[in-house]
């Protein structure tokens, strides 16, 4: 019997991302989680990862200030000891360095909400209204030292709607995140990069 793929998904909040992906790693699925790592204690994804079954740990990014460097080596501990074949960022928001991106090359993935290149960083659903964009959606993409910018693994496109607002477009956008992101890691644990293209819902 083949070993399964070990996943560890990275969190920064309420990780509805992250409940998605450990849903869709059934019994017949070639992965399983094996950890859920989040920079904020507080985070409310961690309960719902323990409800879960999933191990979870936490390394609090604040009394490290700017120091990336040293809170990498502390994040990189929890890490490197469940032994993940592939890392997933779900809402993670701490921009890691070209150092750490680096040892997980080929095998670091991270869902961006916007259809990429478009909208790389922050406020993406806004950036959309204001250009007066007919359609939005979600990236999955391979990680590297590029913000928002590595291999394209999947897309999933949503409708613009008259009287949209920021809100409102993210939890359309939110909805096919939960979808794209579980069958991205699907195929990705089959060894297979060809990027998903989801149909508008
Ligand atoms: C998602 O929209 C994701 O694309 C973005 O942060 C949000 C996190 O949501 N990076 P959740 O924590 O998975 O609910």
């Amino acid at each position: 019997m083949t070993e399964k793929v070990r996943v560890a998904i990275l969190i920064s909040g309420g990780g509805s991302n992250m409940v998605k992906l450990v849903e869709s790693m059934s019994a017949d699925h070639p992965a399983k989680p094996v950890l859920v790592l989040s920079n904020d204690p507080a985070a409310a994804g961690l309960d719902r990862a323990r409800a879960l079954g999933v191990p979870v740990a936490s390394v609090d990014h604040r009394p490290f200030g700017k120091d990336r460097a040293m809170f990498e080596t502390a994040l990189l501990a929890p890490l490197l000891a469940a032994q993940p074949d592939v890392v997933c960022l779900a809402g993670f928001m701490r921009v890691l360095t070209p150092g750490f991106v680096a040892r997980f090359a080929g095998r670091m993935l991270n869902i961006h909400p916007s259809l990429l290149p478009k909208y790389p960083g922050l406020h993406t659903h806004q950036r959309a209204l204001d250009a007066g964009d007919a359609e939005a959606g979600c990236t999955v993409h391979e990680v590297t030292a590029d913000l928002d910018a590595g291999p394209i693994l999947g897309q999933a496109r949503v409708p613009v709607l008259p009287g949209d607002t920021a809100d409102t477009l993210s939890a359309r956008v939110l909805g096919m995140e939960h979808r794209l992101y579980p069958a991205v890691l699907r195929r990705f644990a089959e060894g297979d990069r060809t990027p998903v293209l989801l149909p508008a819902a």
